[in-house]
């Protein structure tokens, strides 16, 4: 790791262009690259901030087909929408690049050659699901079913989101092809694997024993997690009509997996920024005196961790991420957000709707950033730190420093007389603040950051009404002199130390304190190293408004919305699902059902769905894994009675067998509900 390194290369996960981006996308990650990468900039680093539109994937050709359109013109509509919601909501990525550019299929194409050049793929004939209906391979996320890992039975074909894992499509349990909802068939199909299995030496190495006390603990668990149950051998191709051919004689309908190209894009993106800024790409992805930050959601974890280091360490010439502080997810009131339910606040509606007022989300996102657990968005929270922080303590100090110089000095900071005790005390509290926020941010502790911009706020508060110029400015005009300087220097540190948090205001204030342009090559060093930062004589504008209130109004209709979103989910929920298709008797007797009792449950570790219960049922006591670890506590299910289908194949959950089925029902709520018999009916009665 490099010390002390010549330049950054800050990477932040490139969004699908299937949707808008929403406040998950950017309290997770470009929120916080953001301020790293503003924070790198303020003290003079060299610093690449990556970033561009992800293109290909089964996410893009669902999105297409549902619409009824091409995946060239889904792409086309939202790499222009997020584009320029990015740059209105002030991201200062250096180059937004888009996988569908030449330069990237040229990139990935390259780098998957010198891999299959060098050797390092494995190539192979093997079973692939298959959707005999739409004539189709199914992979990704063409497909769905249970995952064997925690048993969510929504799992991608390359990933569970639920719990993480990455999967193989034929891991997947009761597997349903998403194109026609029928039932896949195995066909043999040829395709490249990268050995993951033979990386995991490096991967230990390199994680588990370089990065065991730098990186996040999730990040860090997580990847020991899947190491220590075994790597396996990747598929990096696909059959499938979008995305970039495979560059192989004979591999004509085939094209690279989306995982494996899109993380190629924070490469070919900096080339892109290079070409355009006349600058050689080549350092800052393989000179070891870069430092490399992957900014990202917790679901991207294995592809960041283990999957891409792998492929660039095969390839042999890149340099490995220094760390990849993912986050976790953010819920919006109380509800995971959701592009398919319409459960989200847009960022490109919320810039429409709260114009001018992108670094009130910023804060709130920050200020409440999933950085150690999935935390909640409340608008009722947005308006409180608006309201209460920003405006009460920030935007309050700010104007009452400025109004007053105005005021009493006509704008010209007034000379200072003999400092007090609390004078030197407080310019002396001021300088440390770089330092601290600094620290924070550089251990990837945001929230942590923030909250020591707005203690500097709060120093200039309490200063000015502990010493209340306004109330002697009569009797003792030179000490008041003496406390709007030190005042101003309050609010001239705020207005450097903001910027990476809340740039749009950073502006103004600058613009206010008249230090626009003041040419500090490294302004946030200036703060701690040099003289105060606004002199005797320097002269401020008059003061605007950095912050207004939002009203009860604003947050009302917000939440109607939400509530509006909400009604229609339902009504979309109440459809039942369709009829399925006649049975013989014979099909039906198969079927051994019987009553029997829960004696024992307890939480399946690490899965939040599941329960592992011991059922008498007559015939024996057996184990079985139940996902209803959300509609019950296991506490409350010992003793009932229940109805257990017995002859159902055991099959393993979480490494546990589980030896049938408790059949359930659910209430209109979506809470689950037994079917259970009266008490009087004994053990092992059957169900006919
Ligand atoms: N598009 C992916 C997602 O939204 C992220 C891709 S990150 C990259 O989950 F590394 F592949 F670029
Ligand atoms: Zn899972």
């Amino acid at each position: 790791m490099p010390q002390n390194p010549k330049r950054y290369t800050i990477t932040s996960a490139l969004p699908y262009t299937n949707g808008p981006i929403h406040i998950g996308h950017l309290a997770g990650v470009y929120v916080p690259a953001d301020i790293y990468a503003r924070y790198l900039r303020l003290r003079g680093k060299d610093v690449a901030f990556i970033c561009g539109s992800d293109e290909h994937g089964v996410a893009i050709s669902m999105r297409a087909r549902k619409e009824g359109v091409t995946p060239g013109e889904i792409i086309d509509r939202y790499h222009a929408m997020i584009k320029k919601s990015f740059a209105d909501f002030g991201i200062s990525f250096d180059n937004y690049s888009r996988t569908s550019a030449a330069i990237h299929h040229k990139t990935a194409s390259e780098f998957f050659r010198k891999l299959y050049d060098d050797g390092k793929f494995i190539e192979e004939v093997t079973e692939q699901l298959y959707d005999e209906e739409a004539g189709q391979f199914l992979a990704d996320r063409f497909v769905i079913g249970t995952c064997p890992k925690c048993g969510h039975e929504e799992a991608y074909g390359d990933q569970c989101e639920n719990c993480g894992s990455s999967l193989n499509a034929t891991d997947l349990i009761n597997p349903k092809s998403t194109i026609t909802g029928t039932k896949p068939v195995m066909k043999q199909t040829r395709h490249w694997f990268l050995p993951l299995d033979q990386y995991d030496t490096f991967l230990r190495e390199w994680i588990l024993e370089g990065h065991k006390n730098d990186w996040k603990p999730n990040v860090y668990g997580q990847v020991k997690s899947w190491l220590d149950e075994g790597l396996k051998p990747r598929a990096v191709t696909r059959d499938l009509d979008w995305g970039i051919p495979v560059p192989v004689e004979g591999a004509e309908g085939k094209v690279l997996y989306v995982w494996f190209d899109a993380p190629i894009g924070y490469i070919s993106s900096t080339k892109e920024w290079a070409e355009r800024e006349g600058i050689d790409w080549e350092p800052y992805w393989k000179d070891k005196d870069t430092k490399l930050v992957h900014f990202i959601g917790k679901d991207n974890i294995v592809f960041h961790c283990v999957i891409f280091p792998a492929m660039l360490e095969a390839e042999g010439s890149y340099i490995l991420p220094d760390n990849v502080p993912a986050n976790e997810f953010l819920n919006l009131e109380g509800n995971k957000l959701s592009t398919s339910k319409n459960w989200a606040v847009w960022l490109h509606e919320y810039l429409e709707d709260f114009p001018g007022k992108q670094d009130v989300l910023r804060y709130t996102l920050t200020a409440n950033a999933p950085e150690t657990k999935d935390n909640d968005f409340t608008w009722k929270d947005f308006q409180a730190r608006n309201n209460n922080e920003l405006v009460a303590i920030f935007g309050n100090f700010v104007n009452r420093v400025i109004v007053l110089t105005n005021k009493y000095y006509d704008g010209i900071v007034p000379q200072p007389g003999t400092f007090t005790e609390k004078d030197r005390a407080t310019l002396a509290g001021l300088k440390k603040y770089p330092d601290i926020i600094a620290s924070a941010i550089e251990r990837y502790r945001f929230r942590e950051a923030l909250g020591q911009l707005l203690n500097v706020a709060r120093l200039g508060n309490k200063y000015l009404a502990e010493e209340e110029p306004w109330k002697i400015v009569k009797e003792d005009a030179e000490r008041v002199q003496t406390i709007m300087y030190v005042a101003l220097q309050v609010a001239g540190v705020l207005s450097v130390l903001s910027e990476p948090f809340l740039p749009f205001t950073a502006k103004k204030l600058q613009q206010m304190l008249g230090r626009s342009g003041s040419g500090e090559n490294a302004p946030w060093d200036a703060v701690t190293d040099g003289d105060d930062l606004l002199p005797e004589g320097h002269r401020v504008n008059k003061a605007e408004l950095l912050f207004t209130k939002i009203e009860d109004q604003e947050i009302k209709k917000q939440l109607e919305r939400l509530e509006q979103t909400r009604q229609e989910n339902k009504e979309n929920n109440k459809e039942l699902p369709a009829r399925k298709e006649t049975i013989s008797y014979e099909d039906f007797a198969k079927l051994d059902m019987r009553v029997g009792t829960i004696i024992e449950a307890e939480k399946m570790k690490k899965a939040d769905k599941l329960l592992v219960l011991k059922v008498d049922t007559g015939l024996d006591v057996r184990t079985i894994v139940s996902g209803i670890a959300q509609s019950f506590k296991p506490e409350e299910i010992v003793g009932k009675k229940v109805t257990v289908l017995v002859n159902l194949a055991p099959r393993k959950l979480r490494g546990v067998e589980s030896e049938g089925m408790i059949l359930m029902t659910q209430d209109s709520g979506g809470k689950l509900v037994f079917l259970n018999p009266d008490d009087a009916v004994e053990n092992g009665e059957t169900v006919s």
